[in-house]
């Protein structure tokens, strides 16, 4: 099998992480080495930056410094665990990546696409997604959720206008590239969710099995 990077996507709320243990069991079952990882974070440096990005506090972040901070976990985490599960063929299933910077820090925050497109190719040079999964929903429906489980941190204290500037990104990405983005109803009861990852899991297989 040759590596493949998957990566889920989508804004608050949209049951991101109960869909991707599920995608990486079904891939499991088939036979596939899995690994899972998220972002900001998956390493504990890159963890360490993530608890910076998202916990509330008293001196506001620049934007320019939230970018640079998302974006040295990026490269931490692409160094000790993205590239080289993938050189080793494994799967990498990553709860967000650079499409949550064009969506939060350039959508939500009004950063120019340019200037993250920069950081992209210096972190990343070639390396993207091969295949991105996008769980849509309403913005109302995911701040509830989200609301619902507790104490919000940063980036969900937002208000709703950002939300939708986020969507909106992720949306316009996906349609731009078709090839490379699959867009879900995540708004729909779960069972419905994983049905539809059901459909797409022989698609991944073979993309998976090279
Ligand atoms: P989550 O992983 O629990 O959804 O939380 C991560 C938060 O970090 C989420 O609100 C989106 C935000 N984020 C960015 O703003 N930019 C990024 O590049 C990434 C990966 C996440």
């Amino acid at each position: 099998m040759s590596g493949l990077f998957i990566t889920l996507e989508g804004p608050e709320g949209a049951g991101k992480s109960t869909n991707r243990d599920y995608l990486a069991e079904r891939l499991r079952s088939a036979g596939c080495e899995v690994v899972l990882t998220r972002e900001p974070g998956g390493t504990p440096l890159a963890e360490r930056i993530r608890e910076l990005l998202l916990a509330p506090s008293e001196e506001a972040m620049a934007v320019d410094t939230e970018l640079l901070l998302v974006f040295a976990a990026r490269a931490q985490h692409l160094a000790q665990v993205i590239r080289p599960a993938l050189a080793a063929g494994r799967v990498v299933l990553c709860d967000r990546f650079t499409d949550a910077t064009y969506a939060y820090q350039g959508g939500g925050r009004g950063l120019p696409q340019e200037r993250i497109a920069q950081l992209e190719a210096f972190v990343q040079g070639g390396l993207r997604p091969d295949l991105t999964l996008v769980f849509d929903l309403p913005v109302e429906v995911g701040l509830a959720r989200a609301q619902a489980r507790g104490r919000l941190d940063r980036f969900e204290q937002e208000a709703q206008a950002f939300f939708e500037a986020v969507r909106r990104t992720y949306l316009e990405r996906a349609s731009l590239a078709p090839g490379r983005y699959r867009v879900l109803d995540a708004g729909q009861p779960l069972a419905a969710v994983q049905a539809q990852l059901d459909g797409l899991l022989p698609e991944l297989l073979d993309r998976a099995r090279g």
